[in-house]
């Protein structure tokens, strides 16, 4: 088998309709895998099924609000009767606002915090069950190169998340090796999608952000995808509760 063959796997990908999340199901759809492709994105979600479909590879939409644990549970029910299994689950969709901490309201903390942290939580207990009964299975969560550096301009609610999603990963690794089930976490730096686009956060100044990359680009979904495949793949079949940084050396000399 190839090393980074996905044959046999059912992976859930969650926000597959956009950014990183549409990069992540389209590699893992190549490599083998059929991919359920969660978000509320109703169109996004239809041109990345026709893609995937169009390439030979199998793809299911499902469209939901993650923040509702009620749609949750029953999209992960669905995805274990249409294919007789689970063993990925990448909790990759997230919301961010940009608005200073003194003009968050509780609304706009909790809106973000409802997608970003309660909506990983209800995919993991959804989940479980089913990669259990599978056999096992890898999980892997997106948090953010904002986790380590409590970022300048992401607000306050994304960047709580994002640290949240660390623990959380280390939560469910240790009660779920024995289960043969893997967590681990990804922090990615800014990566070109429609979330950096949002707001005032828009990537306004790529020189700047750029000059300050050791590798000298922003990434690409595409560089975040080969490491979640790796993270899925039996290559890191020894790996738990880890959270890796792929940021183009961006904090290797501090913030
Ligand atoms: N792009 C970056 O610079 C960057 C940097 C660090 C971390 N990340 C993380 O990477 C992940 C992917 O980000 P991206 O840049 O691809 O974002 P994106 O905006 O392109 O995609 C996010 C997807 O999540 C979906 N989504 C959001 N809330 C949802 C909900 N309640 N229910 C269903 N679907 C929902 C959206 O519809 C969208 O399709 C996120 O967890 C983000 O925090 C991104």
């Amino acid at each position: 088998m190839k090393p980074f063959a996905l044959e046999g796997d059912v992976a859930v990908v969650t926000g597959a309709a956009s950014g990183i999340g549409r990069e992540i199901a389209k590699t893992f759809a190549r490599e083998g895998a059929a991919v359920a492709c969660f978000d509320k994105n109703v169109q996004g979600l239809a041109s990345v099924t026709a893609e995937i479909e169009t390439a030979g590879g199998r793809a299911l939409p499902v469209a939901l609000d993650l923040s509702d644990s009620s749609q949750v549970n029953a999209a992960m029910q669905q995805v274990f009767e249409t294919f007789g299994k689970l063993t990925i689950l990448i909790n990759c969709a997230a919301l961010i606002n940009y608005k200073p901490v003194q003009d968050t309201t509780d609304e706009d903390f909790h809106r973000l915090i409802d997608t970003n942290l309660c909506g990983y939580f209800y995919c993991l207990r959804a989940a479980y069950p089913y990669l259990k009964q599978s056999g096992g299975g890898r999980i892997v969560q997106f948090s953010s190169s904002t986790a380590l550096s409590g970022s300048g301009f992401a607000n306050i609610g994304y960047t709580a998340s994002k640290s949240a999603a660390i623990g959380m990963t280390k939560h469910v690794a240790g009660l779920w090796a024995k289960d043969n089930i893997r967590a681990n976490t990804i922090c990615p730096g800014l990566t070109e999608t429609p979330i950096t686009d949002a707001g005032d956060g828009k990537v306004k100044d790529r020189a700047a952000h750029e000059a300050a990359i050791p590798m000298g680009r922003i990434a690409q979904p595409g560089d975040m995808a080969g490491v979640v495949l790796f993270l899925v793949s039996d290559e890191s079949r020894y790996m738990t509760g880890t959270t890796l940084h792929v940021n183009g050396g961006k904090y290797m000399y501090g913030i």
